[in-house]
């Protein structure tokens, strides 16, 4: 292997989703330096159609506050539709992701009060100094999902080779109507997914599991000798 394919193949397996974070802030320029690697994803007629709202300081309280209070009052309405189901084995794999969550915070399977907990730590930013809001034009449709999709994996890559761990939540999208508001969005954008992130409490044992992947042979569908 070349060293560039080693380093991306360290990066990959060292990326996981952090859900316990210190409250140090991330300096804006490392931030910053995020996204100039990051920026470099392809896209559909290299429309770059990704657009991050990020918070700092008091203005990520503010947000939490603001999102934990419509979780409580509000509905949730994606922008996307959620999945309708999980074929085959990704059903079997969403659960044991679900359950070695569990278990590494000592949460019994059939504990539903605590897995509610657990699972509004998502709307708590699981205490992440900042949170980003990935957003799209709305008429660009599922490739522009698509190509925010890339920029959403280069992203946390990009965070980790420089030391700051992150975690996709579509479970904020649940609430686009309070984003919009909070942040002064327009209607024509579709929100995707929020991206917090921050240094990792790494002694937390929510940090601690990791998931499995399945094998290459399990993804390639080999055609032709
Ligand atoms: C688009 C997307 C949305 C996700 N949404 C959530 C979420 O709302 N809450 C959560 O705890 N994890 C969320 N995750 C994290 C996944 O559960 C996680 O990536 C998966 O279990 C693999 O584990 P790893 O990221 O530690 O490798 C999301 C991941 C992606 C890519």
């Amino acid at each position: 292997m070349t060293d560039d394919a080693e380093s991306l193949k360290r990066l990959m397996q060292a990326r996981y989703s952090c859900r316990a974070f210190r409250p140090d802030p991330v300096p804006v320029q490392v931030i910053e330096g995020i996204v100039d690697t990051a920026r470099h994803t392809a896209s559909w007629n290299n429309t770059q159609p990704w657009q991050l709202v990020v918070t700092q300081g008091d203005e990520t309280e503010r947000f939490r506050q603001a999102l934990l209070h419509e979780v409580q009052t509000g509905k949730t309405a994606p922008d996307l539709d959620w999945p309708e189901g999980y074929p085959d084995e990704l059903g079997e794999r969403r659960r044991t992701c679900g359950y070695a969550l569990y278990a590494a915070v000592g949460i019994a399977r059939e504990d539903r009060e605590a897995r509610a907990r657990q699972s509004m730590r998502n709307f708590e930013l699981f205490d992440a100094p900042h949170v980003a809001i990935l957003h799209i034009p709305r008429v660009l449709g599922a490739y522009g999902a698509l190509d925010a999709g890339g920029f959403l994996t280069a992203f946390m890559l990009s965070a980790k080779a420089r030391g700051v761990d992150t975690i996709a939540q579509a479970a904020i999208a649940a609430y686009p109507a309070l984003i919009r508001r909070h942040f002064g969005l327009p209607d024509d954008r579709v929100i995707l997914c929020a991206i917090s992130f921050g240094y990792a409490a790494g002694d937390h044992p929510v940090n601690t599991y990791r998931t499995e992947r399945i094998g290459v042979q399990d993804i390639l569908d080999w055609r032709g000798a």
